[in-house]
């Protein structure tokens, strides 16, 4: 069981920030552009009072294709959120030839997930702990057909692990999506592409 509540979108209004640092619970942490989303940051988080990390990518999606699936490289948008560095360390960025690992991520980071579009997300409720340098795991597809997944609801949060193989869906129809992620603590460094929260400057 990986559901653990549910939340109310707001408004559609193509508001996006990316792994963006900010106090768990704490409405007052996040800046105004993202102020339609306090009352979800109050109410939904992992640990209160914890540095998260918020994702928020209100964008179309077009019919077909996955939202969330540009970094997979085979059939399906099937990954584990964080890559496996041969150190056996977990981290993002880094091709592995001779880029550096930006961020590494403790093995129990755990990550909050939602959206507005029922069976958009798939999530199988196991670990996936050999997952691959950047997390795609789509060449594996074959350990996780559908009949086995969790088929995320609209507004449904569940709480996922580091290594649980999850899959961004090929979409029925052109839909206005909201995807929400939060990554607790336990995130170590940052991408050039983080979101800069001002009001976590001194943090
Ligand atoms: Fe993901």
């Amino acid at each position: 069981m990986t559901q653990v509540g549910t939340v109310t979108f707001p408004e559609y209004s193509e508001v996006r920030c990316l792994m963006m640092p900010y106090i768990q619970g704490d409405p007052d942490s996040i800046p105004d552009d993202y102020a339609a989303y306090r009352s979800i940051v109050e109410s939904t988080y992992l640990t209160r009072g914890d540095v998260g990390f918020l994702t928020i990518d209100e964008s179309p999606v077009r019919k077909g294709v996955p939202h969330r699936g540009a970094r997979a490289t085979f059939g399906r948008a099937l990954h584990t959120e964080a890559g496996r560095r041969p150190t056996g360390q977990f981290g993002w960025g880094g091709s592995g030839w001779g880029s550096a690992t930006n961020v590494f991520l403790d093995r129990d980071v755990r990550v909050l997930l939602a959206n507005n579009l029922s069976g958009s997300c798939a999530l199988w409720d196991v670990e996936h702990e050999d997952t691959s340098y950047d997390g795609d795991i789509g060449n594996q597809a074959d350990l996780y057909p559908y009949e086995d997944a969790v088929l995320m609801q609209a507004g449904e949060v569940h709480r996922i692990g580091i290594l649980t193989p999850h899959e961004s869906l090929p979409v029925q129809a052109d839909f206005d999506r909201q995807f929400l992620r939060i990554v607790g603590s336990g995130v170590h460094g940052r991408e050039p592409y983080f979101t800069v929260n001002p009001l976590m400057r001194a943090a």
